[in-house]
C-alpha cells in the first residue's frame, strides 16, 4: 500500500510498552501519512518531559493536557495517532476517539510489557516501591477498557515492528 487514503485517524491505545510510539511510526511510515504523537505534542508544548511534567503540576494537570492536545490532534489532520498508555481510560477521550477516529488495541501480555518498560526511567506512574505490581495492577484494571477499541492487535514477545505494522494493516 503507498499513499493510502485514511477515512479516520488511527489511533493506537494500549499499556505502556505496547509499542504504540514504534509501532506507529512504522506504520505511519509504510502508509505514508502523518505520525502524530500526543506524549510528544505534551512535552513539546510545556517544554518539559513527561515526567518533569508529573513532577512538576502532577497527574490531573497532564490528563487534561492529554485530553486537549489528543482532541486538536484529531481535528486537525488525519494520520497515525499514538497515545499515552492512559489516554483510552476516560470516557471523554474514548468519545472523541471513536467519534474521529478508528482505535486500535495493541496487546501484550504483562511479562512483555515488563520486559520493555524496566530498564527504562521514563514512566512516572512506575516510579514506585514495586514497579512491577503497578504495571500489573494499571493492566488488570485497564485491559477490560482497552477492549472496548475497534481493533485489536497482538504484540507478543518476539513479533518485529514490521510485523505488528503488517497485522494492523491487514486489520484496517
Ligand atoms: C502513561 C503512559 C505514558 C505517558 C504517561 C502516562 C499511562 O505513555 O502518557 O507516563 O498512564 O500509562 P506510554 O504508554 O507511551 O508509555
Amino acid at each position: 500500500v503507498s499513499d493510502y487514503t485514511l477515512h479516520k485517524t488511527v489511533v493506537l491505545v494500549g499499556m505502556m510498552g505496547a509499542g504504540k510510539t514504534a509501532v506507529g511510526r512504522a506504520l505511519a511510515a509504510r502508509l505514508r501519512v502523518p505520525f502524530l504523537d500526543s506524549d510528544a505534542e505534551i512535552e513539546s508544548a510545556a517544554n518539559m518531559t513527561i515526567p518533569e511534567i508529573f513532577e512538576r503540576d502532577g497527574e490531573a494537570f497532564f490528563r487534561s493536557k492529554e485530553s486537549q492536545v489528543i482532541g486538536r490532534l484529531l481535528v486537525e489532520e488525519k494520520g497515525i495517532l499514538s497515545t499515552g498508555g492512559g489516554a483510552f481510560m476516560t470516557e471523554q477521550n474514548r468519545d472523541m476517539i471513536t467519534q474521529r477516529g478508528v482505535s486500535v488495541w495493541l496487546r501484550a501480555d504483562l511479562g512483555v510489557l515488563w520486559n520493555r518498560v524496566r530498564h527504562k526511567d521514563t514512566r512516572p506512574l512506575l516510579r514506585t516501591e514495586n514497579p512491577f505490581a503497578t504495571l500489573r495492577a494499571l493492566y488488570d484494571q485497564r485491559v477490560p477498557i482497552y477492549e472496548r477499541a475497534d481493533l485489536a492487535v497482538s504484540s507478543d514477545g518476539d513479533v518485529s515492528i514490521e510485523d505488528m505494522v503488517e497485522r494492523v494493516v491487514k486489520a484496517l
